[in-house]
Order: structure tokens, then C-alpha cells, then sequence
């Protein structure tokens, strides 16, 4: 089956930016939303993606216009019913998925594909809303979506291998990497991801640093693109509180959100899509003193060791393979780098000496992953001796 037209439910954040995805290839967009306003927004940042890509010699000149004429907004969600596949993205909360989930249900014709933009919730609980569970898939898009290159097209026990191929086939046409992961909390971007923004949330706390020296410290390291405070600043701290909370309730306290993002969150601070900013209020420098040299080792350490530590976890529960979790956090989260490629370079028994310690200090969730420890045991101690987590083929 081919992919045509697409219908999308929520256009927010994401759900503006996925838009822009498919139009920059020619397919068809019917976007709706509940708040009229909403829609308008949409389309000026629909239509500013686009400009950029005509500025920057991409699309040819006129295209704006064209690409704009395939984008059907309604404010009637009846609008999507000659779709082949319907993505919603709206907030991150099971109930009102499900309920728009199955709203497409009736809406959509029999045979259309739905998927689920979710960023950490169970796809199969979503699924069972509607009548096709067998035709309902995860398609996690990042931030900002019409550049991230990574969709992690999540597979349930139900979903059939057409549609599959299908979803996977139309992130590919639309130049994205479309990586097949299982439907378990934060899939693979967001679990990794998560754990080592909360170990860089509780450095803070215990530490009492600078939101800002922080994220300097972390972009200028070079282990991420962009400082972990500007980056919830702008996804929402509501979607990241989202996530925190649904991988804390699923996966373990080591996910647990910092006071402060759950304070901000309760008073309605999120981020740069409200006037009253986040981390970042409007008027607060964006810059701080450095962070001294020792904590800004320390820091940059714990954040990429919580990732090893969560990415050889997946390996533990046989959820991906080390080639998908570096993929998946470069194209996905912006990494240089992967953290399991970084942990062969790091050296794998100092990195698991590094976890004891931690484990040691009772650090939240530090424990030697069973992977790790198999691989120092055989003497596949990373790239000093050519075998490491990259040469692990399953
Ligand atoms: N922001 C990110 O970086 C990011 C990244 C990946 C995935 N996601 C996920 O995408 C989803 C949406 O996040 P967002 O940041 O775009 O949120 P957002 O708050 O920016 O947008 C949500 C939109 O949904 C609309 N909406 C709410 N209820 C609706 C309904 N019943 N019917 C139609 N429209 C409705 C709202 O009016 C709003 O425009 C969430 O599940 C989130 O976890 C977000």
C-alpha cells in the first residue's frame, strides 16, 4: 500500500513541523486542530520552513506557493476522511490520545493507517482505543522535526507488516532515517535521552550551578548540540515532564523530573512557546560564569555515562543492537557521537569502574549492565583492542 494523503491531528509544536515534512516532498496535508488559532500559527511556520528552503537553493523559487496549495487546514476533523494514514499529536496524555485516536477511527476509511507522534507511551494501549489495532503504529518525529533526520517507527505485537513497510516506506521517501523499534516506554531515543537529562537535573540540584554555565559547559564538551535547558525550553517542559513522568512510573526513580521542572510546569512556565519562557525567562542572560574545570568534568561525565548505562540496558532486555542505539541518538537526539561508540573509545573497564563508583555513592540507578560486564569478562575492552560494544552484531 501507498501513502497519498495524510491527515494530522494537533498542529502544535510537532504537529506544524511534521507538515512541513511532507509538503517539502509533495504530499498532501490535512491538518486539524480544536483552536482555530492554532491552525493560523501552523501555517506561518509551515510556510517559513519552506521560504528557508527556497532561500537556502533547496526548493526551486514558487515553490512556496505550490507546496502551501496541498496544505488543507480544518478546524472539522472530518476533513481527513480520504486520507491513507492519519498521525496525531496532540499533548502528551493516554486519555486524550485514545479519544482522538478513536475519533479517527471513524473518520479515516477502513483500510488508512493511524499512527501515534507519542513521545513515550505504550502504542499497543493506544491502539486498543480503536477498532484496527493491527493498523495503528508509533511514528516519533524529533524536535525540530523538518531537520532531525531520525523517525522511530514504533512496531506493536499487533501491527501488520504492510503497514509497516508502508510507514516506513513514506519517512524514507521523505529522506528521513526510519528506524523500526519496539513499543517500550521512551523507545530508544527518549529512555537514553531522558536518564542522562536527569542525572544533568540532579547535578544541578546538588550542585546549585547556573542552568546556563550548565548547558555551556555540556554544548561546548561537545557531547550535545544543544544545552539541556534550552532544549526542554524549546520542546516544552511539558512534554518533557510528560515523558519523565511515564518512564519514573514504567522504568524506575532514576527518571525522576527535577522539583524545579515540575514547579515551573505547575505554574505554567513552558518554555519558548508561552511569554513566560522556562529555564529561561524572557530577559534572563543566556550566558553565566564557566562552570571550574573539575565540576565541568564531572558533569560532562555523568551525563554520558548515564547514557551508556541506559543504552546498554536496551542491550540487557534485547530491545535494539548497538548499531540501532548510536544511530538512533545521532540522528535523533544530535549526538556527535553514540554512547556506546563513545564508551569503546572511553575504554569499557574504566567505564565500568566508573559505574561501581557511582554505584557506590548510591547515584540513582548506577548498576554495572549485564552487557557491559560480559564484555570486559571476555576481553572485548573497547577500540584500543578493535572489540567493543560496536563489534556486538545482536
Ligand atoms: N515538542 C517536542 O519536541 C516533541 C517531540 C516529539 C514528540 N512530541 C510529542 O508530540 C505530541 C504533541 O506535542 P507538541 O509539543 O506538538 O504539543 P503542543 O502543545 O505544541 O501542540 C498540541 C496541539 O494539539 C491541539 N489539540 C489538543 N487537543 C486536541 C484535540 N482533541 N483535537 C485536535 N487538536 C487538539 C492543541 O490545540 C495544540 O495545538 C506529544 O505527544 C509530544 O509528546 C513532542
Amino acid at each position: 500500500m501507498f501513502v497519498e494523503r495524510v491527515g494530522i491531528v494537533g498542529a502544535g509544536t510537532m504537529g506544524a513541523d511534521i507538515a512541513a515534512v511532507l509538503l517539502l516532498r509533495g504530499i498532501p496535508v490535512r491538518l486539524h486542530d480544536v483552536e482555530a488559532q492554532q491552525l493560523d500559527r501552523a501555517a506561518d511556520r509551515i510556510r517559513a520552513v519552506l521560504t528557508q528552503r527556497v532561500q537556502r537553493g533547496r526548493l526551486p523559487a514558487g515553490a512556496v506557493a505550490d507546496r502551501m496549495a496541498l496544505l488543507l487546514p480544518s478546524p472539522d476533523l472530518s476533513a481527513l476522511g480520504d486520507v491513507d494514514l492519519a498521525i496525531e499529536v496532540v499533548p502528551e496524555r493516554l486519555a486524550l490520545k485514545r479519544a482522538v485516536l478513536s475519533q479517527l477511527d471513524h473518520v479515516v476509511p477502513p483500510l488508512a493507517i493511524l499512527a501515534t507522534n507519542t513521545s513515550a507511551l505504550p502504542v499497543r494501549e493506544l491502539a486498543e482505543a480503536t477498532g484496527r489495532a493491527d493498523r495503528v503504529i508509533g511514528c516519533h518525529f524529533f524536535f525540530p522535526a523538518h531537520t532531525m533526520p531520525l523517525v522511530e517507527v514504533v512496531r506493536t505485537d499487533r501491527t501488520r507488516p504492510d503497514v509497516l513497510a508502508a510507514a516506513v516506506t513514506l519517512w524514507q521517501e521523505c529522506r528521513k532515517v526510519a528506524l523500526v523499534v519496539p513499543d517500550q516506554p521512551g523507545f530508544v531515543v527518549n529512555r537514553v535521552l531522558m536518564r542522562a537529562l536527569a542525572e544533568v537535573f540532579r547535578f544541578e540540584e546538588e550542585t546549585g550551578a547556573d542552568p546556563a554555565a550548565i548547558d555551556a559547559a555540556l554544548a561546548s564538551s561537545g557531547a550535545v548540540p544543544m544545552g539541556p535547558f534550552r532544549l526542554c525550553d524549546a520542546l516544552g517542559l511539558d512534554v518533557a515532564l510528560g515523558v519523565a513522568d511515564t518512564l519514573t512510573r514504567e522504568l524506575g526513580k532514576r527518571f525522576t523530573p527535577s522539583a524545579q521542572l515540575v514547579s515551573l510546569v505547575a505554574e505554567g512556565r513552558l518554555g519558548a512557546k508561552v511569554a513566560a519562557g522556562g529555564f529561561y525567562p524572557p530577559g534572563r542572560p543566556t550566558s553565566a560564569p564557566d562552570l571550574g574545570g573539575s565540576d565541568r568534568d564531572r558533569l560532562v561525565r555523568r551525563f554520558q555515562l548515564a547514557a551508556v548505562n541506559e543504552a546498554a540496558r536496551l542491550l540487557d532486555e534485547r530491545l535494539a543492537t548497538p548499531a540501532e542505539i548510536d544511530l538512533a541518538m545521532r540522528a535523533g537526539a544530535g549526538l556527535k557521537q553514540g554512547p556506546l561508540s563513545w564508551a569503546d573509545h572511553e575504554g569499557l573497564e574504566e567505564v565500568a569502574r566508573a559505574m561501581e563508583e557511582m554505584k557506590a555513592l548510591e547515584l540513582h540507578g548506577f548498576r554495572v549492565p549485564e552487557s557491559l560486564d560480559r564484555l570486559v569478562q571476555q576481553g572485548w575492552t573497547g577500540a584500543s583492542v578493535g572489540r567493543g560494544f560496536m563489534q556486538v552484531t545482536q
